[in-house]
């Protein structure tokens, strides 16, 4: 593949950070090496880390060989990569510092410049705040925020506001990089393009909706970062409560930025308030304590740091919501998430009503209703499962549940990661995947009357062993709707 795109400086702050080095970096070497990068644009790294250019490159060499992988990494192709390789030491704080940046992107003036903020949100302002100061934004440059942006609603706003002082509303780029994925693109397509799921989809024909993002990781050296946000804040306010919008939103009139943007809006101002009177029953939060996973031991979170402390972050969240609308009345969606569990598990499953009158021989075979299960991770993967007769002569009928797999054949070419899509879009001005600031404060509201009521109702975190399902009361939040979670 070979694109002609625009000529760019990806400027990266935080670009030695592990975001950068995990994601952006191998994203971004996978499209120079399949040519949707022009040759001649190039990333600028800004980091407070003095170093010469060749050590950059050395640095970047070294961690993509561990995280694109040996296999894949190659050296020929690198030199070409290396070239496109730019350093700017700085400290994004110092208004002098941003002559460094100025001197190396003043060169091209005709580039594209894309601005990645992968810093902490608190910094968002000031960056754009001394990018206007040093006239390094023009109308083709765009920006790019991490999320969670803010920790609540106001704080949101503020960062929302100061960004927005400088950028206009189009150039601006919020990633949620689960709208990456492929599968999770892939909804959008199932839902939108098959006729036969548009008279299914609704509380006509489904029972209810489950979304799980279950890790077996750790806070992963992120301590300081995730003691300050917890669960609710980094996983559901943006990955599940997107992943919950595009199972849930209406057709969009195309699949333009601001078409689907609308629909999920819609969604997001539908969502039923959970406040203190409901709290209990609509929500669990949870922490884990030391345990094994794999039979291996890891400590509890308490430890994970430096030793015993005292937090009351929740590293696992559960929750029944309800959307109050015409497609979705009486129709939970149980939402759950947590570091430290069983398995790594992303799964969206749908599960469809029972038929209004079973026929068949109850003891022939275990009875299953209809379920469309999407798997995100491990191993992407679409299935319906329906029930089938199992062949024979016999008296009685016997039934058996099998698998219609929707799986992407194996000889399918490589699946992009999800950064590569999203930094492929940014370069072509494509926000479709991108979240709204309306979005990102309708997701604040909702999620911010829960964080209040766990404060007001003095709602601890319930402990859980590592390499558990989480707190036992999150078995009992889905089963006193008579219902259970999805296990395979
Ligand atoms: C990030 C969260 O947004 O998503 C992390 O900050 C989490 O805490 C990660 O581990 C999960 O992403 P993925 O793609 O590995 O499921």
């Amino acid at each position: 593949m070979n694109e002609k795109n625009n000529l760019c400086d990806i400027v990266i702050f935080g670009g030695h950070g592990d975001l950068a080095m995990r994601k952006l970096m191998p994203s971004l070497y996978h499209l120079a090496k399949e040519g949707y990068l022009n040759r001649q644009s190039r990333i600028v790294t800004v980091t407070r880390r003095s170093m010469s250019k060749e050590q950059h490159i050395s640095l970047i060499k070294e961690k993509l060989i561990r995280h694109v992988g040996s296999e894949i990494f190659d050296e020929s192709e690198f030199v070409d990569f290396a070239a496109l390789l730019e350093c700017v030491e700085m400290d994004m704080t110092k208004h002098e510092d941003y002559s460094r940046l100025y001197e190396v992107l003043r060169v091209k003036p005709r580039y594209e410049r894309i601005y990645y903020l992968s810093t902490s949100p608190d910094l968002y302002g000031k960056i754009c705040k001394e990018l206007a100061a040093w006239r390094l934004i023009d109308d083709a440059s765009r920006v790019v925020l991490e999320k969670p942006i803010g920790r609540d609603l106001e704080s949101s706003r503020s960062i929302n506001d100061e960004v927005a002082a400088v950028f206009d509303e189009s150039a601006i780029y919020r990633i949620d990089h689960y709208l990456g994925k492929d599968t999770v693109q892939n909804i959008l397509a199932l839902r939108f393009s098959n006729a036969i799921f548009m008279p299914l989809w609704s509380s006509g024909s489904i029972d209810h909706v489950q979304i799980t993002l279950a890790e077996t990781v750790g806070v992963e050296g992120r301590w300081s970062y995730y003691d300050r946000y917890g669960a609710m804040r980094d996983m559901v306010q943006n990955h599940l409560l997107q992943l919950l919008c595009l199972i849930a939103m209406e057709p969009p009139c195309s699949l333009d930025g601001n078409s689907v943007r609308d629909e999920k809006l819609k969604v997001l101002r539908s969502l039923r308030p959970i406040g203190p009177d409901e709290i209990m029953q609509k929500t669990v939060r949870g922490q884990y304590t030391e345990g094994n996973i794999n039979t291996v031991p890891v400590p509890g979170y308490l430890q994970e740091e430096r030793g015993d402390f005292e937090s009351t972050t929740e590293t696992f969240v559960a929750l029944r919501v309800d959307i109050d609308n015409w497609r979705w009345s009486n129709v939970p969606f149980y939402l759950r998430t947590g570091k430290r569990m069983r398995s790594n598990e992303s799964v969206i499953v749908i599960q469809f009503k029972k038929v209004p009158h079973y026929i068949f021989p109850k003891n022939g075979g275990s009875i299953d209703d209809n379920k469309l299960v999407i798997r995100l991770q491990p191993k992407e993967s679409i299935k319906l499962k329906i029930m089938n007769k199992v062949p024979g002569l016999g008296t009685r009928m016997r039934l058996r549940p099998v698998e219609l797999e929707l799986n992407i054949p194996e000889n399918s070419p490589r699946t992009p990661y999800a950064y590569e899509r999203l930094l492929l879009d940014v370069i072509r001005s494509n926000p479709t995947l991108f979240m709204r600031r309306d979005e990102v404060e309708a997701a604040w509201v909702w999620v911010d009357k829960i964080l209040e009521a766990w404060d007001t109702q003095n709602i601890k975190p319930k402990p859980y062993p590592a390499g558990t399902d989480g707190p036992t009361a999150s078995i009992a939040l889905i089963e006193r709707d008579g219902r259970s979670w999805y296990e395979e």
